[in-house]
């Protein structure tokens, strides 16, 4: 491994020891009905054709106006895709679909109650649907192209709704995931300069109705804190006849939407013919500092992108039943839930509440009583039903022809119980790897064409070219056995524009590290940094280490801290471990590792087990100080375990604000078991430890 003058690792050699495993390899059934299986597709989007081979991307589309330039790199590197075309999205998703299946489920939903019916939307009905809500949002609010809305609603039909109501008439929408808290949605309805929130009165989660209502008060007096007049707020109703929120309804500013829609009954709106590279959409997400950044999605390039990808790489037709059980409020509910799917004409599965209420086989009686024939989930959900109910699955009559994961790597553990358990055996896997900002999926296999590698997201994407750098720029080539900062050379049409009103920070963050002519118009001369440890097989694969920032630097060697939880993950107790950095006088950081057991297990012993695996697996250098058995993790709600809670308890400090967890009642528990009953001992400081990670 290279040294630098001192002798010290270089901080990109991230050390890699985790070992690769074989590969599964795709059913003959599944390869016959398969979107793409005709390996002449790498050739068609081989580097030498790029960027017209994207032309298949934007050929899912209908356009009203066929574009003129597929790629203008003239203000670089703010990319514009298919100049000159006109398209509307709100149309691509529905109208253009009523012909042939204006009578099939384009949205099943299916409430947390389960004794509440599902609302089963039909083309037919979404349009009718969408047509109103555009109407009430142009005629009631108006509202024009180009001003933007925030959304801070649950999984319920009528946020789709809204989101393609907005597309119709060429609002922009930023929708803030219902998870956050008021003051989190004030903060970003300024950033964005909304001038309508919407909302709703309640929702269930775990089998509580929660009082939604109450957060757009407080987000809209955070707004106004900030700078910012909110001058409507619309509130959905969470049921038909009655109010689900205790709180009161404010004159003149607050307007039931369900109200306020029948004087639109039956009304058509023309949908905006949008300029392909006219924004679509702002989605807000955290980096390691500073506030969210608003990650503006554009219209065409956007919605060929995961068109494309919802074709090729989730496989899905217009007869399959679709089921991604992310929330619509993160990127992977807006392109793998309502865009990609709605595109493709598919029926897509909402899914309002936790995955494991009232028990842990609840996903499968789902996807049982609705047929769904593709699955989309992350590793947290799949270790989570994995640790509470391991043989649910096989309880209930589920056949899954492809399933996917996303979000962060996937230890090879959780994958083979994925594919024995939940795919028995008959499942293609997809392990997507991707970003807020990139729109869809960037590295990925395409399951009709490329063998699976548990652990391993795969190759690049059709006409995605990435690179591995080391800190200073050296490129590190597949096969060399050593990690860093994997890049994308070329931009591709799902990429987001720009940060909202930040240019500057996009350029910065994105861009400037690897970028050594500012001025240039050329592409080659700017890699896009995806703040990312991957490393780069010798087959062409691709493993992704997480983020740059979630390395541990021990003793000079940066370690990946999933490595470390997947050798945690060997020991058959453990249900679910993370790993964080405690400052060490002598070695800079060591690793502290917490562990949740499967249920029933005795915890003796298991610590010894655990350091053992972590020896075995990596080496004694990643040897944590301790290894700590916690009842649970706290868990963001969108179910990413909260790393720099823990750090913070580990290094003796005040764990901050844990408000917006789905379990803060855990943080104090684990905070007394480490650091005793006591008070705190010291207040962190900005230098101690650096937040890693991100938390939401
Ligand atoms: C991580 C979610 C490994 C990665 C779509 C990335 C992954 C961050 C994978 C983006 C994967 C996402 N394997 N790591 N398949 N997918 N990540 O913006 O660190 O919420 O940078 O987008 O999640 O998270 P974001």
């Amino acid at each position: 491994m290279a040294k630098d003058d001192e002798g010290r690792l270089s901080e990109a050699e991230i050390a890699v020891h985790w070992k690769e495993e074989a590969v599964y390899r795709p059913s003959t059934k599944f390869v016959g009905q398969a979107n793409l299986s005709d390996p002449a597709v790498r050739e068609r989007f081989a580097e030498k054709n790029f960027p017209e081979c994207y032309r298949e991307f934007a050929d899912l589309l209908t356009w009203d106006k066929y574009w003129t330039q597929t790629l203008d790199t003239s203000k670089a590197p703010f990319w514009k895709w298919f100049v000159g075309g006109r398209l509307n999205v709100s149309y691509n998703c529905i109208d253009r679909h009523l012909g042939q299946y204006r009578n099939k489920a384009a949205i099943v939903w299916v409430s947390e109650d389960e004794n509440e019916p599902d609302q089963v939307l039909t083309f037919q009905e979404l349009y009718v649907r969408v047509n109103e809500m555009a109407a009430y949002l142009r005629d009631f609010c108006g509202l024009k192209t180009g001003d933007r809305v925030t959304i801070h609603m649950p999984m319920v039909p009528e946020l789709p709704i809204t989101m393609l109501a907005c597309a119709r008439i060429g609002v922009i929408h930023s929708v803030v995931f219902g998870g956050f808290s008021g003051e989190a949605c004030g903060t970003r309805i300024h950033d964005s300069q909304s001038r309508i929130l919407i909302s709703m009165d309640g929702y269930y989660r775990s089998g509580k109705l929660l009082d939604h209502k109450v957060n757009a008060d407080i987000a809209v007096k955070k707004a106004a804190e900030e700078g910012t007049k909110v001058e409507k707020v619309l509130v959905w109703k969470r049921f038909r006849d009655k109010s689900a929120s205790p709180t009161p309804m404010v004159e003149g500013r607050d307007f039931i939407v369900n109200d306020g829609l029948k004087a639109f009954r039956g009304k058509r709106v023309e949908p905006v013919s949008m300029p392909a590279e006219a924004p679509l959409f702002l989605m807000y997400t955290s980096g390691s500092t500073g506030k969210p950044k608003g990650c503006q999605h554009s219209t065409g390039g956007y919605l060929s992108y995961v068109a494309g990808t919802s074709k090729w790489v989730q496989d899905i037709h217009p007869t399959d039943v679709y089921w991604c059980m992310a929330d619509i409020g993160w990127i992977t509910g807006h392109s793998y839930i309502v865009y990609g799917p709605l595109a493709l004409a598919a029926t897509t599965v909402m899914y309002e509440g936790v995955p494991t209420f009232p028990d842990p086989g609840r996903p499968w009686r789902i996807a049982e009583r609705l047929g769904v024939n593709i699955f989309h989930t992350s590793p947290t959900a799949i270790r989570s039903l994995r640790k509470v109910g391991p043989d649910e699955p096989a309880k209930y009559n589920i056949h899954f022809k492809c399933m996917t994961t996303v979000g962060e790597p996937i230890e090879p553990e959780a994958w083979k119980w994925y594919y024995d358990n939940v795919g028995k055996g008959e499942a293609a896997i997809t392990d997507t790897w991707w970003q807020t900002e990139t729109g869809g999926f960037l590295c990925t296999t395409i399951p009709g064409l490329d063998p699976m590698k548990p652990g391993s997201a795969g190759p690049p994407f059709l006409g995605i070219y990435p690179i591995i750098y080391d800190e200073k720029g050296q490129e590190i080539p597949p096969g060399a056995g050593r990690a860093g900062n994997i890049c994308i050379r070329n931009p591709w049409p799902g990429i987001f524009q720009t940060i909202w009103g930040d240019a500057d920070r996009f350029v910065k963050n994105y861009y400037a590290k690897y970028n050594h002519k500012p001025g240039s118009t050329d592409w080659h001369d700017w890699p896009y940094f995806a703040g990312d440890g991957a490393v780069w097989a010798p087959d062409g694969y691709l493993r992704i280490l997480g983020r740059v920032d979630d390395v541990i630097n021990v003793a000079g060697h940066r370690l990946g801290t999933k490595e470390i939880e997947s050798a945690c993950l060997t020991v058959p107790e453990i249900a679910e471990a993370a790993v964080v950095p405690v400052v060490d006088a002598e070695r800079g950081r060591v690793p502290e590792v917490y562990v949740s057991l499967k249920p029933g297990v005795k915890p003796e012993g298991v610590a010894e087990k655990v350091s053992k695996a972590i020896e075995t697996v990596i080496g004694k250098i990643a040897r944590p100080r301790v290894v700590r058995i916690v009842p649970d993790m706290p868990k963001t709600r969108s179910g990413k375990i909260m790393r720099r809670v823990l750090a913070s308890i580990s290094n003796q400090m005040d764990y901050g604000d844990i408000t917006t967890l789905a379990n803060p009642e855990v943080v104090e528990q684990i905070r007394v078991q480490v650091q005793g009953a006591g008070p705190v001992t010291h207040k962190a400081g900005p230098s101690d430890i650096k937040e890693f990670g991100k938390d939401v």
